[in-house]
């Protein structure tokens, strides 16, 4: 593994070879919202490619700061695939290599210039070259997936972001993630919600003091394994920002409070992923018409269903249907003590504008509709609970009594279909899939111990 060239170097190659130029307006708030690059699926078997990379963000006020992200952009691109789809997806590390290197650590944060990709919520193989978080793509090499998304795949909102063990929260927190849209069987679906106009609403939290805390643990525990100040510079969040002041807000695309330009009182499909690594998002839209449609990839099984707020921990997807009348309404977070897992306190942002105006639209009404879903997909809240699991998370989590040491450990003692099966599904829910239960379980368990514990990995 090469190591990183020495740092003026590098401040130097940044300034000639520059970071990849914005196409999306970071810096300025109240900008029309524009949507991230899209890769579509073309053909049943297509490529696309990812290169995670140092990326220079510049926010509001003049803000700058380096973080890593796929592809030049603080929302990867989004992708579109059928269900019966191939997609091989090459993923590019361009980070530079650690000069110390910390992998020989464990459960601690560690190896920031290591990446991979993991598919959130896509029913597919859990094994290499599939979506197995244990691949690891280190600076400097390239490594191609091979996704095969079941041809019963239901539609729906799902996303992606780095998960190897010890930088997710580094890569994924400091915005390298993106969309995944398994496009819908127009023959399952009511027309009038097939043909609606969508909305890419890629939610990311990025909360840049504790992302500079992690940059600084990480720091710390590379000293602690024995290298020197110099060699565990993180060089990305330890530094703090290139200019101006750290934020702690939610993006959408990258965007700080966009402004959403929509006809009034038509309605549009809203995509939502919020990507964060330990805060809640209870977001509404006062004086619109707001219809849940799907959770997290998954149709309601009556759909769509009105409410007045959302509510979403890091990883959940919401699609919405969405009508406002014409005028000005603000899209906003607040604790308004929404969900039932006792998540915590939501996030308080303006997180949009919305301005709607009449373009000649009559109010139409939405059908209600039961999609059938796929077989994976069946409702087992009222199936027996054959065993029962014990979690305790923390401060060194453990399931059955067994404490993660590798990716053995979990695999010989516990009954991964009960985990599928039970109800616990709150705060976050399980990643739905059952080809390779080790994995799954070790992706969901991880989640859910961000979550409760916001004890960073
Ligand atoms: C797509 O990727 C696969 C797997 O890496 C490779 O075999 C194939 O040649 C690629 N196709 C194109 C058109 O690049």
């Amino acid at each position: 593994m090469p190591l990183r060239a020495p740092r003026r170097l590098l401040l130097l190659q940044h300034l000639l070879l520059l970071d990849f130029a914005s196409a999306i307006i970071t810096d300025v708030a109240g900008s029309p919202l524009e949507h991230p690059a899209t890769f579509s699926s073309t053909a049943s078997e297509f490529n696309i490619s990812l290169t995670l990379q140092r990326y220079l963000y510049s926010g509001p006020n003049g803000l700058q700061q380096y973080t890593r992200a796929f592809n030049g952009e603080l929302a990867g691109p989004t992708i579109r695939l059928k269900p019966g789809d191939t997609l091989h997806l090459t993923l590019t590390n361009s980070l530079e290599s650690e000069l110390f290197d910390t992998s020989t650590l464990h459960n601690q944060i560690k190896d920031f210039d290591v990446t991979n990709v993991h598919t959130h919520d896509l029913h597919i193989h859990g094994n290499a070259p599939g979506d197995s978080i244990f691949t690891e793509v280190h600076p400097g090499e390239s490594y191609t997936y091979t996704y095969n998304i079941p041809s019963n795949h239901q539609g729906g909102t799902f996303w992606y972001h780095p998960h190897h063990h010890g930088s997710t929260a580094i890569q994924a927190g400091g915005g390298a993630a993106g969309m995944i849209i398994v496009e819908d069987d127009p023959t399952l679906l009511p027309a009038t919600i097939a043909q609606l106009p969508e909305l890419i609403l890629v939610m990311a939290h990025l909360d840049m003091p504790t992302l500079r805390n992690i940059a600084l643990t990480y720091e710390t525990n590379c000293r602690n394994a024995g290298g020197t100040a110099a060699q565990c510079d993180e060089n990305t969040w330890s530094d703090g920002p290139v200019s101006g002041t750290q934020i702690n807000v939610v993006l959408i695309n990258g965007m700080y409070q966009p402004v959403l330009q929509m006809a009034a009182n038509r309605w549009y499909r809203w995509r939502m992923v919020f990507a964060a690594v330990n805060a809640v998002l209870e977001p509404s839209i006062p004086g619109c018409e707001v219809k849940l449609l799907a959770k997290d990839g998954v149709y309601l099984s009556s759909a769509p269903r009105d409410i007045t707020a959302g509510y979403m921990v890091p990883g959940n997807r919401a699609d919405w249907i969405v009508r406002c009348p014409a005028g000005t309404h603000e899209l906003s977070s607040a604790d308004i003590g929404g969900g039932k897992g006792g998540g915590g306190v939501a996030f308080t942002q303006l997180l949009a504008t919305v301005e709607a105006t009449d373009q000649g639209d009559a109010e139409c009404s939405l059908p209600t509709f039961s999609i059938k879903r796929p077989c994976f997909l069946v409702d087992l809240r009222n199936a027996a609970v054959q065993q029962t699991v014990t979690f305790d998370l923390g401060p060194a989590p453990q399931i059955n009594g067994v404490t993660f040491e590798s990716k053995t450990t979990y695999a010989a003692s516990i009954p991964m279909m009960i985990l599928w099966m039970s109800p616990f599904s709150q705060p976050t829910p399980p990643h739905g899939d059952l080809y390779n239960p080790l994995c799954r379980v070790m992706v969901w368990f991880i989640t859910l111990r961000l979550f409760i514990m916001s004890r960073l990995w």
